[in-house]
């Protein structure tokens, strides 16, 4: 299928329904995802839903498709009215990530993944987080090493696994997984998912999470500090800027998290260890968002 995301949407998983009907697709037969997370959403959406779900391989070829979207058996297309609309939860068989195959992976692509991994780390793993300072330069230069590819990858991917498998359905500990996305949401909806890719958004929004954190007591500078230097080192943005900073706090309002008009965090409360919390002071979040955002 043509690469971007216009590929995920009805019309194309039509066209993969009508390719399997006339191979004669059967229900004992496996599709094969080889791709990023655009090339995972959409053949697990018709993997979920031909003859009513037929078994899926995942074999992502992204660093966001390898630690985040191939892993957990979300599949979705997206609808003219918003992203993700239309899916379902099927689970992949198996999720085989070749590291090799990121060498070819555009630069700016390459290192947005790493929003995802840096995530996993902050919320579930200081051993990750040591890696990832420890091999920082190994990852970003031009000719990233394997092994450390390799090494942080499957760290990343397992914990997202362990995490995905105690809540298959979303509905307790998986909410953590949203650390950085209450303000990443906000960010990529105001912009139309045109500025910022994925994992950037996401890591202006963690910046923005921790320091909520910060301030709240919940951690300490130096926590902060660790968190906001290596997303620098992986080349993330920890700011926008470009857009209103109103249309930001608004957009956060409008998200489908929130409830009573509480937006939800996920917090940190040290290294490892994220909490979910709706009570964030109006203040502090406007105050926040006012650091990151600039017109
Ligand atoms: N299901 C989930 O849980 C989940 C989680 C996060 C994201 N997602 C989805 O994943 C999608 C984003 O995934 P992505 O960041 O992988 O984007 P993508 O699939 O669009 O890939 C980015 C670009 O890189 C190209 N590419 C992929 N692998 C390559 C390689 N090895 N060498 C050269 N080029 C390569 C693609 O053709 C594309 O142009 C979004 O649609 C998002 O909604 C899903
Ligand atoms: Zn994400």
């Amino acid at each position: 299928v043509p690469a971007g995301e216009a590929s995920k949407s009805l019309r194309v998983a039509g066209e993969l329904y009508a390719w399997l009907s006339e191979q004669r697709a059967e229900r004992a037969d496996v599709i094969l995802a080889l791709g990023g997370g655009v090339v995972g959403d959409l053949a697990g959406y018709v993997a979920a839903t031909y003859l009513r779900g037929i078994a899926l391989v995942q074999l992502p070829t992204s660093v966001l498709a390898m630690n985040d979207a191939a892993i957990g058996g979300k599949a979705a297309v997206d609808l003219a009215a918003g992203k993700n609309l239309v899916g379902a939860f099927h689970q992949p068989r198996a999720v085989i990530a070749d590291t090799s195959t990121l060498s070819t992976l555009p630069r700016r692509a390459y290192l947005e993944g790493f929003g995802e991994v840096i995530k996993h780390a902050m919320i579930l793993d200081p051993e990750l987080l040591r890696q990832l300072e420890r091999r920082g330069q190994a990852l970003t230069r031009a000719n990233p090493d394997i092994d450390a590819l390799t090494e942080v990858t499957a760290r990343s991917a397992r914990l997202k696994a362990l995490i995905v498998s105690s809540d298959p359905h979303e509905r307790g500990l998986r909410a953590i997984l949203n650390y950085g996305h209450t303000i990443a949401h906000a960010i990529e909806s105001v912009t139309g998912y045109s500025e910022y890719l994925h994992g950037e958004a996401v890591s202006i929004g963690m910046a923005g999470a921790a320091r909520i954190s910060e301030r709240m007591g919940l951690i300490d500078e130096e926590t902060l500090t660790r968190q906001l230097d290596l997303q620098r080192a992986f080349g993330l943005p920890l700011q926008a800027s470009g857009l209103a900073r109103d249309a930001v706090l608004d957009a956060m309002l409008m998200d489908k998290k929130v409830v009573d008009g509480k937006a939800r965090f996920i917090l940190l409360e040290g290294i490892g260890h994220a909490v979910v919390r709706d009570d964030v002071p109006a203040e502090l979040i406007e105050e926040t968002v006012r650091g990151l955002v600039s017109p």
